[in-house]
């Protein structure tokens, strides 16, 4: 059954009372595909980690766990998230291992070449036009770092009948995938997930180390 317009629009950006709740649900939720975005990252511990879409902050929490002298960041443009994560991890931000950011993907407030992995699950969907955030997320990967895109793809038939198409753009594997190759992403490969019935899709993505001139 179709999920009602006001439900589809928390997914994308939560808000008011419910949106609180929503952050709670949402981190058991996608605690799964998250973790196995974590293992596609191949995180070392000087990493200096970004995730899009951060919501709840809990996945970059337990990057911690990995990059022990890293840094790690989390862009989010939900201000009941930014609070919620911001609050509920308040430890490691006040350590300053952990820092969130209010903001949009399609202009992040980073410098170029700023991170050795950047990463976004179950965010794509909100991407009007994901080449511009897609071109950001490059833009501030340093060479050699992995990118990592985490989603349900539009041939999950069930997924796409389930959330109005106004709110969730679900788009085929190799749609992501190509668009990935036009920003610019090297190497770029798909892994498949499994949880339970649904499948997430992992597009990865490397920037090329920079050429001797
Ligand atoms: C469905 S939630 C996924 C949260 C988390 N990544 C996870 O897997 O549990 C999508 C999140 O992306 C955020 N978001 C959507 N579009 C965004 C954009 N253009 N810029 C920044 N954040 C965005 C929303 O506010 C929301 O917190």
């Amino acid at each position: 059954m179709r999920k009602p317009r006001f439900i589809a629009e928390q997914g994308r950006k939560p808000s008011g009372l419910l949106g609180r709740i929503v952050a709670r649900v949402m981190a058991k939720e996608t605690a799964d595909e998250n973790a196995f975005a974590l293992e596609l990252l191949q995180l070392q511990p000087e990493d200096a980690v970004l995730e899009i879409g951060c919501g709840h902050g809990e996945t970059l929490a337990k990057a911690a766990k990995f990059v022990s002298r890293g840094s790690l960041s989390g862009i989010d443009f939900s201000p009941v998230m930014h609070r919620h994560a911001t609050r509920r991890h308040r430890r490691l931000v006040a350590e300053k291992r952990l820092e969130f950011h209010l903001g949009n993907s399609d202009r992040l407030p980073f410098a170029d070449q700023s991170f050795d992995k950047v990463f976004a699950v179950h965010t794509i969907y909100f991407w009007k036009t994901p080449l511009d955030h897609l071109a950001e997320a490059r833009r501030v990967l340093k060479p050699g770092g992995r990118f990592v895109l985490g989603f349900r793809p539009a041939e999950d038939a069930g997924f796409q009948a389930t959330f109005p198409s106004e709110i969730y753009h679900i788009r085929p594997e190799a749609e992501v995938a190509q668009s990935a190759r036009d920003v610019g992403f090297e190497a770029v490969e798909l892994r498949r997930h499994k949880r339970g019935a649904l499948q997430i899709s992992f597009v990865i993505g490397a920037r090329a180390q920079d050429q001797p001139a």
